[in-house]
């Protein structure tokens, strides 16, 4: 059965690989590259061929901005069958972007770090997976640079991101309490994504509203830092795209203390991880909760809402022991119901919480991968297994999917995941948990 598992999901990684050397989330609804799903297809593709997952990283680095900035897509094709598509979000405003790749103004979690030291991990020629990582890895610093230099106007090690797009968790309900401080326009556009998907799992048209309304301002701005710290209505410090720099600074420092010779950036990305894991503890914890929340930084106010990036902080060592405890109880309290499966992506408690609907609730590959390796971290082995199988049965009886219902019994005798079809981290992350 294992076997039969790796076999479909390499057929689907396979299958989505493009001949510009990257590879599409899902064939239909996302015909691009994504920043985040490139990151976690490698880690896939480093499982049995790892020249691709050299050249996935290799052609998202391509697409670096000149200050450091990696784009959320990259538009290699013109496809008009996306909507915002590279017209929409016209990447050469910023006098830095790239000239050789259209992409979109916004960023997504910064993974790459961490993503190369998984390669590294699962290289069999280390001495080779070095030697690649060396020609690299002063992108990805770079990149860290452009986020505490640009990202963090108050100086507190806690980056914020000025798009819900940003945060890769696009229509969580925690943006539900930023949505109610604007007014968007009542906008005119087509969108595709509900000719690929039925409407019920995807965005409302009010929420597409402002999405929009959020990368229009920035164009005013040509995506000026300053400009978009200033005037931008959604400014979120986010838990989950805070740990993944954590993370991947960590990763950082572990393999330029392989490659040598970096003192001054090992030194540098010391400092920043030291003041991160301090202001993440200090700041986005919340003991009533049990749990590490958003922060609204144009609004100067927490978002008290329990999601499944209220535990990704496991995943970056940012808890103490103590902490851990606290957050896995809340965990298994709150999403762990012998009647669900783990984990959901918004609190099944809050009436926000919608089964089917995208990041409303629905279980996400991508989040549950970095729940297990962060409750090995913290040696929860029992609920570490849980998450992983979890994962396997779901995808096992209900399709490669994009995304899942969280409840055992449903309703539906013939079960089938949510979203996109074949989706390519769903199959790379399966490999990984599998083979793990
Ligand atoms: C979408 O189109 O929903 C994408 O996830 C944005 O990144």
């Amino acid at each position: 059965m294992k076997e039969k598992l790796i076999k479909k999901a390499i057929d689907i990684l396979e299958a989505n690989f493009q001949e510009g050397g990257f590879t599409i989330p899902s064939k239909g609804l996302y015909p691009f590259q994504w920043k985040w799903d490139s990151g976690f297809i490698a880690i896939g593709f480093a499982h049995y061929d790892i020249e691709k997952a050299k050249t996935e990283i290799k052609t998202l680095l391509d697409a670096q901005w000149e200050n450091g900035f990696i784009p959320h897509i990259i538009f290699h094709t013109d496809d008009d069958s996306y909507f915002p598509g590279a017209d929409f979000h016209r990447s050469e405003l910023h006098p830095l972007s790239s000239k050789k790749f259209k992409s979109t103004g916004m960023t997504q979690p910064p993974v790459t770090g961490f993503v190369l030291q998984e390669m590294y991990r699962i290289a069999e020629d280390k001495t080779d997976m070095l030697k690649f990582i060396g020609t690299l890895i002063d992108k990805v610093y770079d990149n860290h640079d452009y986020f505490y230099t640009n990202r963090d106007p108050n100086d507190e090690g806690l980056v914020y991101i000025y798009h819900n797009w940003e945060s890769g968790t696009d229509n969580s309900p925690v943006w539900d309490d930023i949505w109610k401080t604007m007014n968007p326009p009542d906008y005119t556009f087509e969108r595709k994504d509900t000719t690929h998907v039925d409407a019920s799992q995807r965005p409302s048209k009010r929420e597409y509203d402002h999405y929009l309304n959020i990368i229009e301002i920035a164009k005013e701005h040509n995506y000026d830092d300053d400009k978009i710290a200033e005037l931008s209505p959604f400014l979120v410090q986010d838990p989950l795209f805070n740990a993944m720099l954590i993370k991947s600074n960590e990763a950082l420092i572990e393999l330029y203390g392989l490659i040598g010779n970096n003192q001054e950036k090992q030194k540098t990305l010391t400092q920043w991880q030291k003041k991160s894991i301090q202001t993440f503890n200090d700041k986005l914890f919340d003991p009533k909760l049990g749990a590490y929340v958003h922060y609204d930084l144009r609004n100067k106010k927490a978002i008290r809402h329990i999601c499944s990036s209220s535990f990704s902080p496991l995943f970056a060592n940012i808890p103490d022991n103590e902490r851990a405890k606290i957050l896995v109880k809340t965990m298994l309290d709150k999403f762990g119901g012998d009647d669900k499966y783990l984990c959901a992506s918004f609190d099944p408690t809050n009436e926000r919480f919608n089964p089917k609907k995208y990041w409303r609730g629905p279980v996400w590959i991508n989040m549950n991968w970095m729940l297990y390796y962060g409750l090995k971290n913290y040696h929860f082995n029992t609920v570490a297994n849980r998450v992983k199988n979890d994962s396997v049965e779901l995808i096992e009886r209900d399709g490669f999917f994009e995304y899942f219902d969280c409840r055992k019994d449903n309703g539906e005798t013939l079960r089938k995941g949510y979203g996109g079809d074949n989706f390519s981290w769903s199959a790379a992350l399966i490999i990984d948990l599998l083979k793990t």
